[in-house]
C-alpha cells in the first residue's frame, strides 16, 4: 500500500471575495514551491461565487492546488433556489468539497441522510468529497466523542463502495477547537483519527481504511501544523480562519520544513 499524500485543505467559509481570492492566491503562488506540491496535495475552499475566478487564475499560472467547493446540493439540478448542484461545481474543474461541516449541520440543520446523499453525488460527479465529523464540547465531556463520530462516519460511507471510501478523505473537527484558538492536543487528535480508521476497517475493509486520508481540523496554525502532521493516523489538515492569509497558510503546507 503506498503512503498516504497529506492533503492540506483551505476552507475560506464565507470570506475573502473574488478580488480577495486572486490576491491570496498570487502571494500562494510565490510562497509554494514545486517541493512542497510534491510533498503534499493542496486544494483552496473558496466560496461558490469565486470558484471561476479562482479556476481562472490556478490554471492560467499554472499554480498546483487543487480547486475545492465548501457544500453543495446532492440533486442533478431543479427547483432549489439557492442551492449549487455538483455537476456545476465539476464543470468548473472542482477537486474536491466539502461536505457536512460541522458549521452547515448546527446552523443549517443537515442531516446525517442528506450529508450521505451529497457524498454520493459529489461521487457521481467526478469529484471527492471531504466527509466532516466531530464532536461539540459537552460531547467531549460526556464522553460521547467516539459514540459521535462513529455515526457521522457510518452514515456517510455506509452507501459508498470499498474504492469509493479508499479515494475519500474524512476529515475530523472537534467542534470546539473550531475558531476558538483551542487546538486538540496531537494525541487526542490522534486517538481519534485511529479510532475513525478502525471504523473504516470494520465497515470497508482494511484496504480501504490504509488507503482513506483523514485530516485534523480545528485551529491549525503554522505552529502546531508540524506535531499533529506527525501523528500516524493525520494526513493532513482542514484549515479555516489560518487559510484566510497566505503565509499563514504557506508555513503550515510546509510544516515538513519547521
Ligand atoms: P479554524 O481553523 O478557524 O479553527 O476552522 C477549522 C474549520 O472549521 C475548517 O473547516
Amino acid at each position: 500500500m503506498p503512503a498516504r499524500k497529506p492533503l492540506i485543505s483551505g476552507n475560506w467559509k464565507m470570506n475573502l471575495n473574488h478580488f480577495e481570492a486572486t490576491s491570496t492566491l498570487d502571494k500562494l503562488r510565490y510562497l509554494l514551491t514545486k517541493d512542497d506540491y510534491e510533498a503534499v496535495d493542496v486544494s483552496v475552499h473558496a466560496p461558490f461565487t469565486d470558484i471561476r475566478t479562482v479556476q481562472t487564475f490556478l490554471e492560467s499560472e499554472k499554480v498546483s492546488i487543487s480547486i475545492g467547493a465548501q457544500n453543495c446540493h446532492w440533486e442533478t439540478n431543479g427547483a432549489f433556489t439557492g442551492e449549487i448542484a455538483p455537476g456545476m461545481l465539476a464543470k468548473l474543474n472542482v477537486a474536491y468539497v466539502i461536505v457536512g461541516h460541522s458549521e452547515r449541520r448546527e446552523i443549517f440543520g443537515e442531516t446525517d441522510i442528506e450529508v450521505a446523499r451529497k457524498v454520493t453525488a459529489v461521487f457521481a460527479n467526478g469529484m471527492t468529497p471531504i466527509l466532516c465529523c466531530g464532536e461539540t464540547l459537552a460531547e467531549r465531556e460526556g464522553e460521547a466523542t467516539h459514540g459521535k463520530v462513529t455515526g457521522q462516519v457510518h452514515a456517510g460511507i455506509d452507501a459508498l463502495s470499498a474504492e469509493q471510501v479508499a479515494a475519500m478523505v474524512i476529515a475530523y473537527e472537534p467542534i470546539w477547537a473550531i475558531g476558538t484558538g483551542r487546538t486538540a492536543s496531537s494525541e487526542d487528535a490522534q486517538q481519534v483519527c485511529a479510532w475513525i480508521r478502525a471504523k473504516v476497517a470494520e465497515m470497508k475493509g482494511a484496504d480501504a481504511a490504509a488507503a482513506v486520508r483523514i485530516q485534523y481540523g480545528g485551529s491549525v496554525k503554522g505552529t502546531n501544523a508540524a506535531e499533529l502532521m506527525a501523528q500516524p493516523d493525520i494526513d493532513g489538515a482542514l484549515v479555516g480562519g489560518a487559510a484566510l492569509d497566505a503565509d499563514e497558510f504557506a508555513r503550515i503546507v510546509q510544516y515538513r520544513l519547521a
